[in-house]
């Protein structure tokens, strides 16, 4: 899914610059922080448990080929911290296991009755309705159980007395507790779940662009903005760092699904891996329903300015996530 989306490159002909010359190879660095989630996951979920139908439905979706950019942007946002993200692959891959319930559960005949995704049947096609729903509870309640895993005591670059070693002794327990506490405010009845609800009432009625920003920050940005948060967080960053890092995860949160609806419209089952034009046969509220395309592709720019303007603090060591936000809004999948 990465490389097709990174052989071409994002933005092509705006007006937004890069945020420094000379090539990054986006492709590797987020490559080689998805090998990282992918081998603490594919070892964490190695054994089965019984029920075995129940980690079947579980695994089934963990592993379908989702694009990992939640957990890829905790890290992310960690090292540009100064800390090493090879510390806290639990708390990012926890982030994962939330996503993926929410897709499960998003595709449910109750909600957006989808049959395709991360290319493959949906969960509850394949599983039933009532081991996706099982599966989808399973994924969220394990997910706190995964944050409180002790943080790896990694001993790798960060010498003693380095800035990386001082970020690996500050992830105490309150640290854990207040990441806790972060992630269920951005997941629960306050972030996503009240987005989902809302996106579900606002079916087939008359966009209005205050319930349409309160769905799409609430069911998709809460949760990217989050995982940047929770990097930050995790590496002991000064105030200010967190807020600019707030501000911008909030920013490329709503950017990306923006982009979600204009590719709903665009895009092709094969790039997507699930099946587009979903929206219009739901009578959703997106952005393009009420910008059009090419509004809401503006806005999508809009909100990557302000992303990259919330970096301002920040000096080079914060590219990789300049990057990582052109490449949301550059992309196909
Ligand atoms: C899809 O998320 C659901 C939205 C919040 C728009 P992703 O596009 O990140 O899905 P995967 O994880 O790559 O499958
Ligand atoms: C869903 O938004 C956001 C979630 C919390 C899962 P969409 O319904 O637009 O996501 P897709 O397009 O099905 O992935
Ligand atoms: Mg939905
Ligand atoms: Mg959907
Ligand atoms: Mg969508």
């Amino acid at each position: 899914m990465m490389s097709a989306q990174n052989r071409r490159a994002p933005l092509s002909g705006s007006s937004i610059k890069p945020p420094h010359r000379g090539a990054f190879p986006l492709k590797n660095y987020l490559s080689e922080k998805r090998t990282l989630i992918d081998a603490y996951l594919e070892s964490y979920f190695s054994i089965s448990s019984p029920p075995q139908i129940l980690h079947e439905a579980v695994v089934y979706s963990l592993f379908a080929g989702g694009k990992r950019l939640r957990p890829i942007l905790a890290l992310t946002s960690h090292e540009v911290c100064g800390g090493d993200p090879r510390n806290i692959i639990p708390q990012a891959s926890a982030l994962e296991l939330i996503h993926t319930y929410s897709l499960i559960h998003d595709d449910l005949p109750a909600m957006d009755n989808d049959d395709l995704r991360r290319g493959k049947p949906t969960n509850h096609k394949v599983f039933g309705e009532a081991m996706a729903i099982l599966a989808g509870d399973a994924l969220l309640t394990e997910a706190f159980s995964m944050i409180g895993e002790p943080a790896n005591r990694n001993t790798g670059p960060g010498r003693k007395g380095t800035r990386q070693q001082k970020a690996t002794l500050r992830i105490t327990h309150s640290t854990i507790a207040k990441v806790i506490h972060d992630v269920a405010k951005a997941a629960g009845l306050l972030g996503m779940v009240a987005g989902q609800a809302q996106d579900i009432i606002a079916e087939n009625a008359e966009p209005n662009s205050d319930v349409l920003q309160f769905i799409h920050f609430q069911k998709t940005a809460a949760l990217i903005k989050v995982s940047v948060r929770m990097g930050a967080v995790l590496a002991g960053t000064k105030k200010d760092r967190v807020d600019a890092l707030t501000r911008y995860g909030e920013q490329i949160g709503l950017a990306f699904q923006v982009i979600d609806d204009i590719l709903d419209i665009e895009g092709t089952a094969e790039e997507l891996g699930k099946s587009p034009g979903s929206d219009s046969k739901k009578k959703k509220m997106t952005y393009p329903a009420l910008y059009g395309t090419e509004g809401a592709r503006q806005k999508a720019k809009e909100l990557l300015n302000g992303a990259l303007d919330s970096l301002g603090i920040f000096s080079r060591e914060a590219d990789p996530l300049r990057h990582i936000a052109r490449y949301i809004v550059g992309r196909k999948a």
